[in-house]
């Protein structure tokens, strides 16, 4: 069995950190260049990404986030918050990017700025916000999976409250969003779910090759 299948099977999502043991910030800092390097649509990558170590902070998300004890007891708590609004302004910053890493003439991506706007900017608010948070979850994957490469703990979570985290954190007038929320730790010893046998659907009945 592949080395990568191995460390799937055996991550989990963590119900109970050990608050001893903490997370390093170069394993930090690999877990996020995982981020930095996912796939997104057009490569846009319409989402943000706040790392939360500030105690008193945590204290205040707990209780929006069904007061589960991952968002104070890990090492990190990461909420991922996807773009509310995708504008010209946002592409044109990407093309430049594009440009300037690959040292090709912006007039170069007249298309691809054609193609983007055409697809993206008459989308309605909402339906802008669903695509970038698609995008987001693409990200949340890729970090979950390299924690599990290097033999770090997660918890994904969608059990808060988003109203209540884009108020605490400011994200509305920074046009953003919390999406969907990662604590990264190591996990206690006496975390029990650790022990229970994954449930998965069988491959038959998830998969149909055609
Ligand atoms: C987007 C998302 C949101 C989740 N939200 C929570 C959560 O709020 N709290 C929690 O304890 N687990 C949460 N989970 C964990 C799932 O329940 C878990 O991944 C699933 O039962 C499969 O188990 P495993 O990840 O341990 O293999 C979430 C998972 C995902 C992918």
């Amino acid at each position: 069995m592949s080395t990568y299948i191995k460390d799937l099977q055996w991550r989990y999502a963590t119900k109970k950190f050990d608050t001893s043991k903490k997370v390093s910030e170069e394993d930090l800092a690999t877990l996020l260049e995982a981020v930095q390097l996912s796939a997104s649509s057009y490569g846009l990558q319409p989402y943000h990404v706040f790392i939360i170590t500030d105690t008193e902070l945590r204290k205040k998300l707990q209780p929006v986030s069904w007061g589960q004890t991952q968002i104070v007891d890990s090492t990190y708590l990461v909420v991922l918050a996807n773009k509310t609004e995708v504008d010209a302004e946002w592409i044109e910053a990407y093309l430049k990017n594009i440009s300037e890493t690959r040292s090709i003439p912006l007039d170069s991506l007249n298309e691809y700025r054609e193609m983007m706007h055409g697809n993206l900017l008459n989308l309605s608010t909402e339906e802008k916000s669903k695509w970038s948070a698609k995008q987001t979850y693409i990200a949340l994957g890729n970090l979950l999976s390299a924690a599990a490469t290097l033999k770090i703990d997660t918890t994904p979570m969608e059990g808060f409250d988003a109203t209540a985290y884009n108020e605490i954190l400011g994200l509305t007038d920074k046009g953003l969003n919390a999406c969907v929320v990662t604590a990264i730790g190591y996990r206690s010893e006496d975390d029990a779910s650790q022990h229970y046998a994954k449930v998965r659907q069988p491959t038959k009945e998830l998969i149909t090759q055609i």
